[in-house]
C-alpha cells in the first residue's frame, strides 16, 4: 500500500498542494486530474522520490520515504511528461542501457517484448527518428524494465494513436490487476482516465473535472 500522510508542497509562497492524504492499495490504478499547474507533475515528482514535500509523510508498505529512499526508488517505475531518453542512440542501445543501470538483469529479448507490448517495434531505429507518440512509448518500455511495484505515469499517452493507447490502456489493466502494481496516472483525456482508472484524485479547487467523472458514476474526491 501506498500511503500519503498531510502531504504539503509550496514552492517560494506559492502553496500547490494542501495537506493531502490518501492510500492506494495494490492493484489500483488512480487517476490524477486537473488543470494545467494545479499540481500533478508535483504530487508523482513527490511520489517518485525526485521532489520532497515541504511538509508530511509518505510510506510504500512499511518503507518510508524519508528513511529508505533508495530502497523505494527499486520498486518505482516512473515517466516523466518531458520525455527523457538518449536521442542519438536507437531504441535497442535504449533499453540496453537503461537495463544496466536498473538493478535486475532481462535478456534482449526480455527488452525487445517489453517495447512489443507498448506497440513499439522499431529495435534498430535511432530514437531521432522515431515520432512523439514512439518516444513516449520507449520512454514507458524504460520505466518497466525493472519490474516496478509502483508505476507513476505523468501523461504517458499524449500524442500517442488510438488503437496503440487502447493497448497500452489493457496492458497497464493487467499489470494492475494480474501483477498488483499500484498505478498512479495522469491525462487530460477524460475518457481514457474513465476507462482505465478504478479511483480519480481531483487536484484543486475548480470543479470541471469533478463535475464531469460525478456525471460519469467515477469514484472521484477532490485533494
Ligand atoms: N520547480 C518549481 N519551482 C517553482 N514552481 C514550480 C516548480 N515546479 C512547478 N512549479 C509550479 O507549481 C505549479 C504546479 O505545477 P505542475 O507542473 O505540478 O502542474 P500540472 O498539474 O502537472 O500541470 P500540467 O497539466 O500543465 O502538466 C505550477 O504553478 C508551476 O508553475
Ligand atoms: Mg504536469
Amino acid at each position: 500500500m501506498l500511503h500519503l500522510q498531510s502531504i504539503t508542497k509550496t514552492y517560494g509562497k506559492k502553496q500547490i498542494l494542501k495537506d493531502v492524504s490518501f492510500s492506494i492499495q495494490a492493484g489500483e490504478i488512480v487517476g490524477l486530474v486537473g488543470e494545467n499547474g494545479a499540481g500533478k507533475s508535483t504530487m508523482l515528482q513527490i511520489l517518485a522520490t525526485l521532489s520532497k514535500p515541504t511538509k508530511g509523510k509518505i510510506h510504500l508498505a512499511e518503507l518510508s520515504y524519508e528513511e529508505h529512499t533508495k530502497d523505494i526508488r527499486k520498486k518505482i517505475g516512473y515517466v516523466p511528461q518531458d520525455i527523457a531518453i538518449w536521442e542519438e542512440f536507437t531504441v535497442e542501445e535504449n533499453m540496453l542501457f537503461f537495463e544496466k543501470l536498473s538493478w535486475i538483469n532481462k535478456s534482449k529479448q526480455q527488452l525487445k517484448q517489453l517495447c512489443l507490448d507498448m506497440e513499439l517495434d522499431k529495435w534498430k531505429e535511432p530514437v531521432n527518428t522515431l515520432s512523439g507518440g514512439m518516444k513516449r512509448k520507449l520512454n514507458l518500455a524504460i520505466s518497466l524494465i525493472h519490474d516496478p511495484e509502483v508505476l507513476l505515469l505523468d501523461e504517458p499517452t499524449v500524442g500517442i494513436d488510438l488503437k496503440s493507447k487502447m493497448e497500452i490502456g489493457n496492458y497497464l489493466k493487467e499489470q494492475a490487476t494480474l501483477h498488483h502494481k499500484i498505478i498512479v496516472y495522469t491525462s487530460h483525456d477524460m475518457d481514457e482516465i474513465i476507462r482505465l482508472c478504478d479511483r480519480v484524485l481531483c487536484i484543486g479547487e475548480d470543479p470541471f473535472y469533478y463535475d464531469i467523472l460525478v456525471q460519469k458514476k467515477k469514484n472521484v474526491v477532490t485533494i
